[in-house]
């Protein structure tokens, strides 16, 4: 296992570039509303990406993923693929945001409410948002990454929900996905221990009702098995000397 420690100059540019991921989530929320398409949602991030930031959407043509955002759409657990479905009231849905800017990635994702949205549901997203802060109060130098997963699945078991295992959050830098894997379940003290310099994702992905899941014949889509509805968060992270720095943090989260 080699997880690398980033330079200063390394970490001057992944805020550069967490920054304007982050920012992207801000613009685009004046547009998630009943009737939209994912597809438009993902043409005004894909516009606002290269033409105002002058940064690259990650997630197009990586690994062939055919568009420049993940939108998830209520079962849809991640990787969900923009397209010609218009949103409705009611519905919950992930937009998973990565920019390359100079090199470096930057990766954030959050839940948007469309209309009136069930108390049930409310309470899955905001619980699936405990969880990710509950897992980002871990990081700091001599924690271990087991221990962001303990707390992230005690909270969710906690409250009856489920952890998806089959995604995890990454390393990030250069590449978009490097090591290590950080699940988002485990025991405190497993795994290897956090750095000053390292940087990585948290993405919990949390289900109203069993954890598995299976990958739409898309190739991309990944569906809760029971269609019960699951939510995520995603924050980009780098450890510091005495703690954590969330590098995707929006105003919003202050
Ligand atoms: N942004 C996702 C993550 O958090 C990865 C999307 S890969 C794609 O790791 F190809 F679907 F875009
Ligand atoms: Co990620
Ligand atoms: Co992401």
């Amino acid at each position: 296992m080699n997880i690398a420690i980033k330079t200063a100059e390394d970490i001057e540019k992944m805020r550069i570039a967490c920054r304007l991921a982050a920012e992207v989530l801000d613009m685009i929320d004046a547009h998630v509303n009943v009737g939209v398409t994912t597809e438009e949602l993902d043409q005004i991030c894909h516009d606002y990406i290269v033409n105002e930031q002058h940064a690259i959407p990650a997630p197009l043509n990586y690994r062939g993923f055919p568009k420049s955002i993940c939108t998830s759409v209520n079962h849809q657990i991640c990787h969900g693929i923009p397209g010609n479905k218009q949103l409705k009231s009611g519905d919950i849905v992930n937009i998973d945001i990565t920019v390359i800017k100079d090199g470096y990635h930057g990766d954030t994702s959050k839940m948007f409410c469309v209309g009136d949205v069930s108390p049930h549901a409310r309470r899955l997203i905001e619980i699936t948002r405990q969880c990710l802060f509950l897992g980002i109060e871990q990081v700091r130098p001599g924690a271990h990454f087991g221990d962001i997963g303990h707390a992230i699945q005690k909270h969710a078991e906690s409250n009856r929900y489920s952890v998806v295992r089959e995604f995890c959050g990454h390393g990030i830098g250069k590449k978009f996905h490097e090591e290590p894997h950080v699940m988002h379940y485990g025991k405190r003290g497993e795994g290897a221990e956090m750095k000053p310099g390292m940087i990585f994702t948290i993405e919990p992905m949390i289900n109203l009702g069993k954890r598995h899941m299976k990958v739409l014949p898309d190739g991309w889509t990944a569906v809760t098995k029971d269609r019960s509805l699951s939510a995520q968060w995603e924050h980009t992270i780098l450890v510091t000397e005495i703690g954590y720095d969330i590098l995707t943090l929006r105003p919003e989260e202050l």
